[in-house]
């Protein structure tokens, strides 16, 4: 039988927007009950769910549309997963306080099912401390918020309070209901995009990675059920919904927070592209422009899987290996080279792999000499695949 979702829509403009969700769950092979909030019925009709999902819709606590069957009983029970989606404010603060006068918050009461919110508001809503504490206590209490993005506002405002994009909320709920829960218990610590290295208080050494592939590792493993600790540089996405991010600028500051939570994990994934060099001495104020040339003096900064793995005891650690040449040698050097259990060597030069774009193509190696070539995929399937490698890779060690 097809995975159940109940998609929750509130009456935020961004409603119009939850019609193209349930579409995208469904193309994904699951099947979509919607629940309204009566503000939601001002911005689209429950026939437009009812006409897509082939489903009755739910507004009202009392509504019954199985005769002999209590709705917000039955509906919670067999729902696998709740999205809501968008969620208002006052949702938000009624779900926090366990209110339930209507369909949606009665269901969201009566069920085990996790629960998944994608907020939209205005920015001064969102950033709100009565909303800002709402979301904390339902982090607390288990609830996946996937967060609003930034944006211009139909009102006008620029801020964060824009529904995060479509496909995202899909990939991510499709993602939570249909991968196996085998992280479960799994302390997962993962590094993901780049360092920057300063050279005064306005430029930095950096490089290109965006974060995407580390980012979809963290949101993989926490889908797969892993507790998940990620270790971002600077990148501009969205945190992954139950992932703990620490965010830090540079090499050292990466290191640093890497050696604060390694004890704690099971496996150690380094995805981060870590600046290798940094400024020797970076300059405290702004360098002026001249017509003379500057040269920059640069120093090696620690190598971080290396520093950890040499106290790794019984975790398991995974490498990239960012290649333009000589890719296979240059991954099996640094397997060994940095003590690892798994490598993904990345060839960066080819196109659609590595850095920035949204797809990859890894060809992984165990250090007991197995090697499998995965496909060029979406990152999100690579992550997967790249976690199906580590479960083995860990049974096997
Ligand atoms: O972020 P995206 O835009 O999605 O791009 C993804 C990616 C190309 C960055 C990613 O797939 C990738 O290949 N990451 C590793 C990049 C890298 O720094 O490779 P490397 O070959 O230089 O380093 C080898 C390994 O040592 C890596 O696991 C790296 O995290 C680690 N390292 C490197 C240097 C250093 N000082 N400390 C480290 O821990």
């Amino acid at each position: 039988m097809n995975k159940q979702v109940l998609l929750g829509v509130c009456g935020s403009i961004a409603a119009y927007k939850a019609a193209d969700i349930a579409r995208g769950l469904m193309r994904e092979g699951l099947n979509v009950r919607v629940v309204m909030t009566t503000h939601a019925m001002q911005m689209i009709a429950p026939a437009t769910f009812a006409a897509l999902t082939g489903n009755p819709v739910l507004i009202d606590a009392f509504d019954e549309p199985v005769a002999g069957q209590i709705a917000h009983i039955q509906w919670a029970q067999e729902a696998d997963l709740i999205l809501i989606a968008p969620a208002t404010a006052h949702t938000l603060a009624k779900l926090a306080h366990g209110l339930a006068d209507d369909m949606l918050t009665t269901l969201a009461l009566a069920t085990t099912a996790p629960l998944y919110i994608a907020p939209a508001m205005n920015p001064a809503m969102w950033s709100h401390p009565a909303t800002q504490h709402n979301v904390q206590i339902l982090t607390e209490r288990g609830a996946q918020f996937i967060p609003p993005a930034f944006g211009i506002m139909a009102c006008g405002d620029e801020g964060w309070g824009k529904l995060a994009e479509v496909e995202a909320i899909v990939q991510h709920v499709a993602g939570a209901v249909l991968c196996p829960k085998d992280l479960q218990e799994v302390r997962v610590l993962i590094t993901a995009g780049p360092t920057y290295e300063p050279i005064d208080p306005v430029r930095f050494v950096g490089n290109r990675s965006s974060g995407k592939m580390g980012y979809a590792i963290a949101q993989a493993a926490r889908e797969r059920g892993a507790e998940v600790t990620l270790i971002s540089g600077p990148v501009s996405l969205p945190a992954p919904a139950g992932v703990e991010v620490i965010f830090t600028q540079t090499a050292d500051q990466m290191l640093t927070a890497v050696q604060s939570h390694f004890e704690a994990c099971d496996v150690f994934v380094a995805a981060a592209a870590v600046a290798d060099y940094k400024p020797a001495q970076p300059l405290s104020s702004k360098r002026k422009r001249d017509s003379k040339l500057w040269a920059l003096e640069m120093v090696p900064n620690p190598d971080i899987v290396a520093t950890v793995a040499a106290h790794k005891g019984n975790r398991y650690i995974v490498g990239f290996a960012a290649e333009t040449d000589k890719v296979v040698e240059n991954a099996l050097h640094k397997l060994k080279k940095k003590g690892l259990d798994l490598i993904a060597a990345n060839d960066v030069s080819a196109p659609g792999r590595g850095f920035e774009v949204d797809t990859n193509q890894l060809t992984l190696f165990f250090a007991n000499g197995i090697a499998r070539e995965l496909p060029l995929m979406s990152k999100r399937e690579t992550a997967h695949a790249l976690w199906d490698a580590i479960l083995e890779g860990r049974h096997a060690k």
